[in-house]
C-alpha cells in the first residue's frame, strides 16, 4: 500500500546537523540542552530510517567576552575555557546526546583553516581595511551602526558602547542580490517559512560590509588575521567557519569527507542568530565559493512567563540536570521534542513538564504496557500468544499502526517530531481503548482465542511504538524493546513492520517503566 504519507526510505544521501557552538562561559541551559537534544533526537531518526549521519555540537571560545571572563577569574584564556568546556561535555552526557565531534574553536585545525579562509579571501579582495565608528555590544559580539541603536542600547536592548578604530571588512554587501535570489529561489532553505520572510525582509534594507576584526590592543584572544598580526578574528566569523572546519573544509587529507557531508547540512538554531547564519554565513560562503548548506532550520524560545525568554542575562534559567532529576533523562527529552513546534515558542515550567510526562508516558504507553503484560502473565504464563488480526477492530488497529508510523516519518523527516510524538501517543490511546473494549480478562475463560489476539496485537503495538519514540527517548526505550523481544540492539526501519514479534518469547516483567510523578505542593 502506498500512501501520500510515505517516505522513501532509506533517504538518499547524508544527514549532517549542526548545533549553534554555545558560549563557553554560560552554563547549559534548558535553551541549549534544547537546541542539542532535538539535534541528537533529529539524527537517531534518520539513523533509524537508514540514512548515514554526522552530528556536530560544541563551543565558541573566543572574543572579548570570554577574555574579560578570563581576567575576571585571574586565568588565561586557554585554561578559563579548558575548565568551562567541561560543563557542557557533562551536560550532554547526562542527556544521552551521543555527538560525532565536540567542537571547539581553539582546536589548532579550525584555528587553522579561519586563517587560510581569511586569506584566500584578502587574496580574493574581498576583505579591505577602513576606519569605523559605531557601537558594539559585547553581550552579542556585534557592531551596529548608528541607525540600528534604540534609545541607546542595540535592537535586542542590550548595552552598546561607543567605538572607533580602523578595521577590516569583508564585503557582504556585494552578496546582497545574491543571497536575496537564492532564498527566493530555495523555498526550503530557511525553515521555517514566518523566519524566511524575516530574512528577506531584512535584506530589503541596505546591507552593510561586515566588519571581520578586531584590534588587538582592545581583543586578543582570539584567531590572528593572517594578513595582519595586529587584528584578531571577528569571533562570528570564526565561529561560523567551524561546521566547515569540523568535517574537513580546506584539510587536504579530508576533501572527500567534506564533500560526502556538506551536501546535506541542516543547521538547527535559536531565532535569535538567525541573521548570522542565514545572512553573515551564506554570504562568506559564496565569497569562498562553497555550495550553501541545504536548511537553516530556526526555532523558537523557550518562556519562562509569557514573553519571557529564558537566559541567564535576565537572571531566568532553569538548568536541565537539575529538571532531569526530577523526571528523568528521558521524560525530560520527551517533554522538550513533544512540547514545541519547531519554529514556535513555548512555555517551559517544572509543572508542565510533570504533567505532560504523567499523561502520555505514565498513563498511556506505561499503563497499555503494564495492563498487556498483567494480563498475559495472567493466561499465557508471559508468553507471546499465536494469533492473527482478523477481527475487524483488530485490523483497524494494525492499519492504524501502519498509517502511524508512515506520518511519524513523514513528521520527522519535515521537521515537526512533534506531531510525529502526536501521532504515536493517539495510536497508544487507541489501543489502550481496543483493550478496554475487547475486555480480556472476561472473554478469557470461554474464548482465549479472543484474548490472544488483543493481547497479541496490543503488544505489537507497543512494540512499535516503542521503535517510533527510541530516538526521544533511548534508554526506556531500550528497556522496553529488551522486556519484550531480549534484545536493546538498535532497531531498523524494517522493524517497524506489523507482525514481528516472536510467538513464544517470554515478556519481562519488571519495574514500572514511567513511574507516575507527584507535582510538589508549594509550601508557604
Ligand atoms: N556562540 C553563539 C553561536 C555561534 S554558532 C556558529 C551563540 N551561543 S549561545 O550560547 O548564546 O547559544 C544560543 C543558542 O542557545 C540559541 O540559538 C538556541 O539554540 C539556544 N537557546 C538559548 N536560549 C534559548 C531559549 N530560551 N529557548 C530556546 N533556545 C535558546 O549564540
Amino acid at each position: 500500500m502506498t500512501t501520500d504519507t510515505e517516505v522513501a526510505l532509506p533517504l538518499a544521501g547524508s544527514f549532517y546537523i549542526t548545533t549553534p557552538i554555545y558560549y563557553v562561559n554560560d552554563r547549559p541551559h534548558i535553551g541549549h540542552a534544547y537546541t542539542t537534544i532535538i539535534a541528537d533526537v533529529l539524527r537517531r531518526y534518520r539513523v533509524l530510517f537508514g540514512q548515514p549521519t554526522y552530528f556536530l555540537t560544541g563551543t565558541d571560545e573566543h572574543g572579548q567576552k570570554v577574555a574579560e571572563a578570563a581576567r575576571a577569574r585571574g586565568l588565561e584564556p586557554q585554561a578559563h575555557v579548558d575548565g568551562m568546556v567541561e560543563n557542557f561535555i557533562h551536560a550532554w552526557k547526562e542527556l544521552e546526546i551521543d555527538y560525532d565531534i565536540f567542537m571547539r574553536t581553539t582546536f589548532p585545525f579550525h584555528r587553522e583553516v579561519v586563517a587560510i579562509a581569511l586569506q584566500q579571501l584578502y587574496d580574493k579582495g574581498e576583505i579591505y581595511r577602513r576606519d569605523y565608528e559605531g557601537w558594539y555590544s559585547v553581550s552579542e559580539e556585534i557592531f551596529y551602526p548608528d541607525k540600528d541603536i534604540v534609545d541607546g542600547k542595540s535592537p535586542a536592548g542590550k548595552a552598546v558602547t561607543r567605538i572607533t578604530e580602523t578595521n577590516y571588512f569583508f564585503r557582504m554587501s556585494s552578496y546582497q542580490e545574491r543571497l536575496i535570489s537564492y532564498i527566493e529561489a530555495n523555498p526550503g532553505f530557511i525553515f521555517p517559512e514566518s523566519r524566511r520572510n524575516e530574512v528577506l525582509g531584512f535584506l530589503r534594507q541596505p546591507l552593510a560590509d561586515l566588519c571581520i576584526s578586531r584590534p588587538k590592543a582592545r581583543v586578543s584572544w582570539g584567531i590572528p588575521l593572517p594578513f595582519d598580526l595586529e587584528f584578531v578574528t571577528y569571533v562570528w566569523f570564526d565561529a561560523l567557519l567551524n561546521y566547515t572546519s569540523a568535517v574537513g573544509y580546506l584539510q587536504d587529507t579530508r576533501a572527500a569527507d567534506f564533500s560526502r557531508l556538506w551536501q546535506g547540512v541542516v543547521h538547527l538554531i535559536g531565532k535569535d542568530i538567525l541573521i548570522t547564519h542565514a545572512v553573515y554565513w551564506p554570504t562568506m560562503l559564496m565569497a569562498l565559493g562553497v555550495p550553501l548548506p541545504e536548511r537553516i532550520v530556526a526555532h523558537g524560545w523557550w518562556l519562562t512567563a509569557p514573553g519571557a525568554k529564558m537566559s541567564k542575562s535576565e537572571g531566568r534559567v532553569v538548568s536541565p540536570l537539575d529538571m532531569k532529576d526530577v523526571v528523568g533523562v528521558d521524560p525530560l527529552r520527551y517533554f522538550l521534542v513533544r512540547a514545541m513546534r519547531l519554529g514556535h515558542d513555548a512555555m517551559f515550567s517544572e509543572a508542565e513538564v510533570i504533567t505532560r510526562v504523567n499523561a502520555d508516558l505514565a498513563n498511556n504507553l506505561g499503563n497499555l504496557f503494564s495492563r498487556v503484560v498483567g494480563l498475559l502473565v495472567k493466561y499465557f504464563d508471559g508468553l507471546v500468544p499465536a494469533a492473527e488480526a482478523s477481527a475487524p477492530e483488530s485490523k483497524i488497529l494494525s492499519d492504524l499502526t501502519e498509517e502511524t508510523v508512515a506520518s511519524a516519518i513523514k513528521h520527522v523527516v519535515e521537521f515537526a517530531p512533534d506531531l510525529g510524538i502526536e501521532a504515536v501517543m493517539t495510536l497508544l490511546n487507541r489501543t489502550n481503548q481496543y483493550v478496554s473494549d475487547r475486555a480480556p480478562w472476561k472473554m478469557a475463560k470461554e474464548d482465549l482465542k479472543h484474548a490472544a489476539e488483543t493481547l497479541r496485537c496490543a503488544l505489537e503495538v507497543v512494540r512499535i511504538s516503542g521503535i517510533l519514540l527510541s530516538p526521544v527517548m533511548p534508554t526506556k526505550m531500550a528497556e522496553l524493546a529488551e522486556r519484550l523481544t531480549g534484545s536493546r540492539s538498535v532497531a531498523k526501519s524494517s522493524d517497524l513492520a506489523w507482525g514481528q514479534l516472536v510467538t513464544g518469547a517470554s515478556v519481562g516483567i519488571g519495574p514500572v517503566l514511567f513511574p507516575k510523578i507527584e507535582i510538589e505542593q508549594e509550601t508557604e
